[in-house]
């Protein structure tokens, strides 16, 4: 039998690592003969775009480099499958047929699941025995049912590493500021908060900390930090994308209106505009910093934990289409915080297909501008260890597919 792995959704700095997850199970897996790469995730198999992933992951240093390499070595894309698409649908199965595909990996968010619902229900109703298998990941981690998602641990230890950079940038100077930090995260809050982490290195900041599942007004906004002022000569202040701002008509629009094929809005603004109500109601140095694309391709400081469960989790995918699972997703069980302990197992992609798992309310402060205690148990072992990066001129190398 021949197999396909396809990435989908936003880069991570663990999907390529999921992706040698897969290909090195598959490599030892007597049975498996080809390991096809379909090129901007489903794309690539509607219009027949492979490539034979021997022929260019040659070696374990290729290995070991893509595992540490961001983004998606064999792009991605944000592609929906039409409903009611009989064409579509059949250009996928003429290209498995092909191919002799027997197995299909989707590394990719709750979207990409969407992909993997719908395509395992299509190949079991037309009697096809190829089994598809959704491999999670985004730095979201607003994926249902898992614990947490690869990629997440990476970009939150960069987001908390970089705050803790602001951190110090912005306490030099005599004179009072305010530094709002944006941070990605879509409708879910969780990249954001989980710069608490740093209270573990003894910070105090971030001070502030809003999250789209927050009921956020301009008025308490300035209340808080007015609050900060008054302890703390220099603000940090983190918002997730996400907080709506149910004044913000006022200010005009801070956001493009633009949509993805999801129809979801991108999301940027929100941290300049706090910015601009902090320099007009206040009147002190105000700075805002969106962290934008940055935070997740940042493998020069990624979770050593989360590139090796993301490969794990891939080779479980490969373990779970060979015993006969489809239309599965893998997900990780947290057994324990200290000592950190998780296991894998899968369930239906329609659990987590077109879903999100918010921040949990309770893990909120009663002001709604912090988390607590819970988050920082559940965060701090997501970022653990340092994987060793290869280095080229003083700069990370990074694998290619056309070298
Ligand atoms: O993949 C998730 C995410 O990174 C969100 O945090 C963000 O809102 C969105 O993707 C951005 O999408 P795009 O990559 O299409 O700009």
């Amino acid at each position: 039998m021949n197999i396909a792995v396809a990435q989908s959704g936003g880069p991570t700095c663990a999907i390529n690592a999921s992706l040698v997850g897969v290909y090195k199970e598959a490599l030892k897996t007597p049975q498996i003969d080809a390991i096809f790469g379909s090129i901007n995730g489903i794309e690539g198999i509607i219009n027949d775009a492979l490539i034979d992933l021997k022929t260019v992951i040659k070696t374990n240093d290729d290995m070991e480099l893509l595992r540490q390499t961001p983004s998606t070595v064999l792009g991605s894309c944000r592609y929906k499958i039409p409903d009611n698409d009989e064409e579509i649908y059949q250009r996928i199965k003429e290209c498995f047929d092909r191919h002799n595909i027997e197995a299909f990996f989707y590394i990719g968010g709750n979207d990409s699941m969407d992909t993997v619902e719908k395509l395992s229900r299509y190949l079991k109703e037309i009697g096809s025995g190829t089994k598809v298998i959704g491999i999670p990941k985004t730095i979201d981690n607003d994926l249902c049912i898992t614990d947490h998602t690869p990629g997440f641990g990476s970009a939150a230890k960069y987001v908390a590493t970089t705050v803790q950079e602001i951190i110090r940038d912005s306490s030099v100077y005599s004179i009072p500021s305010v530094t709002v930090v944006e941070i990605m995260g879509r409708h879910a809050g969780w990249l954001a908060a989980s710069t608490c982490v740093l209270r573990a290195n003894d910070e105090i900041a971030p001070h502030l900390i809003y999250l789209p599942e927050c009921n956020f007004t301009v008025k308490q906004f300035l209340a808080d930090v007015k609050a900060q002022m008054a302890k703390h000569k220099a603000v940090i202040v983190v918002v997730s994308e996400g907080v709506e701002i149910p004044e913000h008509e006022a200010e005009g629009s801070y956001q493009s209106g633009a949509v993805d094929n999801f129809g979801h809005k991108y999301l940027s603004g929100v941290g300049k505009l706090l910015e601009q109500i902090v320099s007009r109601e206040i009147g002190c140095k105000v700075r805002s910093i969106e962290l934008n694309v940055m935070q997740r391709c940042s493998a020069h400081i990624c979770s050593k934990t989360d590139i090796d469960e993301s490969e794990s989790i891939g080779a479980a995918g490969v373990r779970a289409a060979l015993s006969g699972e489809t239309g599965k997703v893998m997900v990780f069980n947290r057994i324990s915080d200290v000592p950190y302990v998780v296991d894998i197992s899968c369930v239906a992609a329609t659990e987590i297909a077109n879903k999100e798992k918010k921040f949990p309310k309770e893990w909120i402060t009663a002001l709604e501008n912090d988390v607590n205690e819970n988050a920082f148990r559940y965060f701090l072992p997501l970022i653990q260890g340092e994987v060793k990066i290869r280095m080229k001129n003083g700069m990370p190398v990074h694998f290619k597919l056309n070298k």
